[in-house]
Parts: structure tokens; sequence; C-alpha cells
């Protein structure tokens, strides 16, 4: 027989997984609602070209591209920031600025699935489009950092860094585009030896790559920018607007202690081109990053006009992971129903019914068990109260509410049950 499996790193969510979710996920939402930024939806699967058109064919290796049955390269997405830009040049480009956009959606990456790293995983994320650059930093870095401590993940540390002054030593020492983003590549993977080898194979002076290392290694509080400052030989216009950044960071009520300075966040995306930041977690593991950001520039690469965009997204799954685990599953259902006759049935689906519809959540035994079973049932799936109804219930028109947890009865008339509940 064939053995039905799920396809490798992806999940199937049990309700009571599913319940911790949508909760995480509403707090989310309520925070990007505060901010006032609304929500898009974008297709699932887009054009290949989309995602190939910054980054380069290399990157379908990574993904999930094929060709559908009209023959078109169609890959599913990989992350939002690409479409909600493709949407933002075709159609929405002429709204009044700034655009202030969030989305929840399923990503697909084709990836070496372990803990935290799945092949489909969910991605919460924002952007702002056509906003002044300081401001706009600002305000994403503020929207990410209240959706981060209010998600009730363990936070460990906000690196804040700025592309703009790796690419000024770059320029300095005369380092085009195409080798910046492949060094910029071997930094995003931390990996030292193979940047080392790069160096030496494409002939780069060791200076540089000296200077380099001093500054993506420099990490700590926003006093390194300093220090930033004399490795760069004065004057660094990026280094300035992270002082700034930082500045406004405070007035939004975020402390200096509450993140870091790294100016060697290089981000594995393409489109990056300024501020950029990353946000770790407790329990994680390897996976510890929860969200990634930064401003980017995609909009003439379809075509729009060049505009200022900056944003960040959350992989929602990770979240969920690093929220401390001693947190109460609140029971979610307010009565359980118990019908051992017929009529009884009837009346108890008209009461649910009437009290389903105030929006009290109410379930009915369908399988006819015997009340003590019933009890047993209800007290599994953590109902709040259960209701027995017989002959006699129906006679008096009147029911005994059984709390759950205290086993008190509290007896109530039919007509009353509503209120009951609602006055809860
Ligand atoms: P990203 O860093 O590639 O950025 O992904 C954002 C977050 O998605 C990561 O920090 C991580 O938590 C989560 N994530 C990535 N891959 C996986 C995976 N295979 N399984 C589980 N979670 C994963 C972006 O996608 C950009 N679009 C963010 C952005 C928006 N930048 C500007 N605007």
């Amino acid at each position: 027989m064939t053995d039905f499996q799920r396809p490798r790193g992806t999940r199937d969510f049990p309700p009571e997984e599913m319940e911790q979710r949508r909760i995480v996920e509403d707090g989310l939402r309520k925070v990007a609602r505060s901010f006032n930024f609304g929500e898009v939806m974008t297709p699932t699967f887009e054009n290949t070209e989309l995602f190939v058109a910054k980054s380069g064919p290399g990157i379908i290796d990574e993904i999930y591209a094929f060709k559908d049955k009209g023959d078109r390269e169609i890959s599913l997405r990989p992350e939002l920031t690409a479409a909600v830009m493709r949407y933002y040049v075709k159609e929405l480009h002429t709204r009044p600025k700034p655009l202030k956009l969030y989305y929840m959606g399923n990503c697909f990456r084709y990836e070496r699935p372990q803990k935290g790293r799945y092949r489909e995983f969910w991605q919460f994320g924002a952007e702002i489009i056509g906003a002044p650059s300081l401001e706009a930093d600002a305000e994403v870095l503020a929207l990410a950092y209240y959706c981060a401590v209010g998600s009730g993940a363990v936070v460990t540390d906000i690196r804040i860094g700025h592309l703009g002054v790796m690419k000024a030593l770059f320029e300095k020492a005369q380092i085009g585009d195409d080798l910046q983003a492949d060094i910029r590549r071997y930094l995003d993977k931390k990996d030292f030896d193979g940047l080392d080898a790069f160096f030496a194979e494409k002939g780069l002076s060791p200076e540089t790559l000296g200077t380099l290392t001093e500054l993506v290694n420099l990490h700590g509080n926003r006093n390194i920018l300093d220090k930033a400052q004399e490795l760069m030989g004065g004057d660094c216009a990026d280094i300035v607007y992270l002082k700034d950044l930082a500045r406004r960071l405070n007035s939004y009520g975020i402390q200096d202690s509450q993140y870091s300075i790294d100016l060697g966040v290089a981000r594995g995306l393409d489109y990056y081109t300024g501020m950029v930041f990353e946000i770790d977690a407790a329990g994680l593991g390897a996976e510890s990053q929860i969200c990634g950001g930064g401003a980017y520039s995609l909009s003439e690469t379809f075509g729009g006009q060049q505009i200022f965009s900056t944003g960040f997204a959350f992989g929602f799954d990770r979240l969920i992971l690093a929220r401390s685990s001693d947190e109460e599953i609140i029971p979610k259902l307010d009565i359980y129903f118990i019908p051992i006759s017929d009529d009884a049935r009837l009346k108890c689906l008209e009461l649910a019914t009437e009290l389903r519809k105030a929006g009290v959540s109410a379930d009915i035994d369908l399988l006819g068990r015997k009340v003590g079973k019933a009890f047993g049932y209800a007290d599994t799936i953590g109902a709040r109260t259960a209701i027995v109804i017989g002959d006699k219930e129906l006679a008096e028109k009147k029911v005994n509410v059984k709390d759950m947890a205290t086993g008190d009865q509290t007896p109530v008339e039919f007509s009353r049950l509503l209120d009951h509940y609602q006055n809860k």
C-alpha cells in the first residue's frame, strides 16, 4: 500500500496549535493597524521573472519554480516584498504616499528542512513606500520591535546595520557591484574563510579585507559608530544616518539597551540598499532569526519610478516557536450540551443555535454518550461549562449549568440562558 506522507518540509497543524497561531496573528495585525498599516494580499504564485529580475537565475535553485500547463514559467513565492512592489508599480502607485502596507502569507523555499526552517512557512511583513528614508526606517523598525515584543517571543537581539557603510568602503577600493553582491553573500553566511579565499582569487586588496573584517565585527551599543567612523577614515554619511535613527528610536520608546548596532548585517536577498536589520530570539537553535528587513530598491526593477521603500518580514513559524511555552491554553468552549433523549437533543440544538448566533461557543454531544462519559469528554476538550438536558429539564424549562472547573451547579431557565452567558 502507498504510504501517504506529507511533502518534505511541510507541516499539518492541529486545532490547539492553530488556535495559538491565530491569537498571535491577531495580535500582530492589531499592532500593524495601530501604526495605520493596511493589509494587502498577493497571489501565492507569480511569474518566475519577478524573482529572477533582481537576483539572477541562481535563485531558481532555491525556490519552487516550474512550468505550468500553458508552458509559463511560474514560481511559488519565496517572500512577498517583490510581489508587493510589483503590485505597487502596476496598480497602487497613484495612491497618496506614503503607502503603509502589511501582509500575512505562506512562502515556499527549496531548503534543507530543520527546526525552524521549512519548505512551506508563513511570513508576517510590512512595507512603507514613498516616505523620507529616516522617518520610514524608524517607523518600520518601531513596528517590528512592537510586533516582536507583543508576540511574546523572547527577543535576544535586534541588530541594526547599514549597507551604505560597506558600500562606501568598496567604492573607495574600486570594487564593482557584482563583486560587492558576492562579498555580501559570504558575509550573510558569516563565511570568513570563503571571504578570504574570494579576496585572494579576485586579487582584491588585503587592506580592504582587513578594514572590512574589522567593520563587520563591530557589534555593540551605538558608541561603536564612533569607532566605525574612525575605520572609515572620517565622515561617512550613513554612520551619521544610523546615529539619527538611534535618536528617533528613543522617541518611539525603544531604549539603547534594547537593540544593537551591527555593521556586519548583510542580508541574504539582493535588493537591499540602506539600513538593514535582523531580530534574533531564544529557543530556536541555529535558526534564531525571527525577522529580517531594511531599505531596498525594487520599484525601478519592475519598471516603476525610483521611490524609497523599506520593510521587514517575520518568520511567523519561528515567532511561534520563540514564545515561552509555559503559557496557559485558555479553554475555548463555553458550553457542552449533553442531551439524554431525542426531544432533549432538539432542544439542545435550538439553545445552541441561539447562543452561537450571539457569539457564545457551544457544542453538542453527537455520539449519544452516557452522561458520565460525556462529562469526561467535555473535560478533555476544555469546556468551561456543561449542561445535561433530559425529560425533567424539558418539563421544568430549566437547566443546571455545571462549572467544569469547580463542579458547582447553577439553575438557569431556558429563557435566561443567553443572559447568563453574556453577563459572565
Ligand atoms: P528574509 O530574511 O529572507 O527576508 O525572511 C524573513 C524571515 O522569514 C526570516 O527572518 C525568517 O524568520 C523567516 N524564514 C525565512 N526562510 C524560512 C524558512 N525556510 N522557514 C521558516 N522561516 C523562514 C525577506 O523575506 C524579506 N522579504 C523581508 C523584507 C520585507 N525586507 C523588506 N521588506
